[in-house]
């Protein structure tokens, strides 16, 4: 049985009269938007970058796989408005967050943006209010880090004058077939009441509200699967070793395996892990298990596996440059193909390519990149010398005065036909030339 004040919420969710704040309006905050757009729920979204809030409010957003058009329509009809004003965060019914959970450079949980983000809404919070945490993170995050902040600051009380909750992102940029609003969406509350309402908000904003039993496991549902994503990249990368020194095609041997119905899921091997998520998020686990004195090996272990990976890459095109065109990795000219870290996305950060293109320049070699979702590379955390760095054209000149060519991501808008006919060498991580079926002397997979 559900209090009256819940009662009230599900009732404005349900009659589309319950306004949402995001606060955090990059690659999770802005596709919730558009999903509660999409179902006629109006959006406050914020954020402490004042050029993405004017952006936003312009129809503009420097994420480009998003589309705009229900944001234009929103801002025109007053369904959406993006603010740096954190005063307005007494507004919404509800306040979903998404801002970064990164790791320290000592590689321990960064939840700076989470306690910053809290402590914001913290100093506006209005009772009834229900607060969900997006952000990635590990077990015991909402319980253990906002909920004491919120009720010192406020002096109000969870699950009774104001409500909490987690609800794991599953964002995947880029893919065609899962959206936001297709993708069941799981959720822990701090109590009856806040999983109640955040069962009612999702089950309007996704296909699917999945409630489980408390915040903490909703925190370990999502770090869950991300570790069993690296875990699971990490074998198949072990196996690409294995089979590459038998002789045997790992990307046919992964082909062939997934035709049985059950019992096996294909995973593909590539140069090193990237993007916001896999990297990082197993180490959300790894750093917490320690208070309770258990080491993840498995999650070391995968880490270790991974991030070899440029660095075999780099060793084989280095021998492969000097058996196939005589040439030493040290005066080379190298022209890496996509630096996203995944296919047709423009996103770049942790990406693996970056770790090669620092790799190989070490080496001596004279590096350039092409990328049809990056033209100038943006500053990254990790690589901000290459800040400003320009793509470059892929025409048959331009290809014949590189001593070989590194595929690091596979765009599917990239002629692979032309890279082969023009290129003096051709080293393939992602096994894009065979799938485009212009495989050729000059290409080796690696
Ligand atoms: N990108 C993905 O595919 C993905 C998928 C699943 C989960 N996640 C998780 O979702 C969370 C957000 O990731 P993202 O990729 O959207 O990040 P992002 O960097 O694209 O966006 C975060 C936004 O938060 C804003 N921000 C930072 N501090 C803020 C503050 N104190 N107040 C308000 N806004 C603030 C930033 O300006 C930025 O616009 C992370 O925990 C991430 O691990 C991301």
């Amino acid at each position: 049985m559900n209090s009256p004040v819940a009662q009230r919420f599900i009732e404005r969710v349900e009659s589309r009269t319950a306004v949402i704040g995001i606060v955090g309006l990059g690659y999770v905050g802005i596709p919730l938007a558009l999903a509660a757009l999409r179902k006629g729920i109006k959006v406050i979204g914020f954020d402490i970058d004042q050029k993405r809030v004017d952006d936003l409010n312009a129809g503009k957003c420097a994420i480009k796989h998003i589309p705009m058009d229900l944001i234009v329509e929103g801002v025109r009809n007053g369904h959406f408005v993006a603010t740096a004003d954190f005063d307005r965060m007494s507004e919404p019914d509800a306040l979903l967050i998404a801002v970064p959970t990164p790791l320290t450079k000592h590689r321990e949980p960064d939840l700076s943006y989470v306690v910053k983000t809290t402590e914001a809404i913290a100093k506006r919070l209005r009772k009834d209010q229900l607060i969900v945490l997006e952000s990635t993170t590990y077990p015991g995050t909402t319980d253990e880090v906002m909920r004491p902040i919120l009720e010192k600051v406020t002096g109000l009380k969870s699950g009774e004058e104001f409500f909490l909750a987690f609800s794991p992102e599953r964002e995947d940029p880029g893919n065609p077939d899962f959206g936001t609003s297709t993708i069941p969406k799981v959720v822990g509350g701090d109590g009856a009441d806040a999983l109640a309402m955040s069962v009612a908000l999702y089950s309007a904003l996704v296909v699917t509200a999945v409630p489980v039993s408390s915040t903490a496991t909703a925190e370990a549902v999502k770090l869950t699967e991300n570790i069993f994503r690296a875990v699971n990249i990490a074998l198949v990368n072990e196996l690409k070793v294995v089979y590459e020194a038998m002789g045997i095609d790992v990307w046919e041997v992964i082909d062939a395996a997934k035709t049985k119905p059950f019992g096996f899921m294909p995973f593909y091997p590539g140069p090193g892990l990237g993007g916001h998520c896999i990297p990082i998020d197993p180490f959300y686990l790894t750093w917490k298990a320690r208070e309770y004195d258990i080491a993840t090996r498995f999650i070391e272990l995968a880490g270790e596996i991974n991030s070899r990976m440029p660095y075999r890459v780099v060793n084989r095109l280095a021998e492969l440059l000097d058996t196939q065109v005589r040439k030493n990795l040290s005066d080379a000219r190298i022209l890496i193909l996509g630096i996203a870290y995944k296919k047709n996305i423009d996103d770049m950060r942790e990406s693996p390519a970056l770790k090669l293109i620092e790799l190989i320049e070490k080496r001596g070699a004279h590096v350039a990149f092409h990328d049809p979702f990056i033209p100038i590379i943006p500053p990254t955390r990790e690589h901000a010398e290459l800040t400003g760095r320009k793509s470059v054209g892929i025409g048959a000149e331009s290809l014949a005065g590189f001593d070989a060519v590194l595929i690091a991501t596979d765009h599917d808008d990239v002629d692979y036909g032309t890279i082969v006919t023009h290129s003096k060498l051709v080293i393939d991580t992602r096994n894009a030339c065979a799938r485009n079926g212009v495989m050729a002397a000059n290409v080796f997979k690696a």
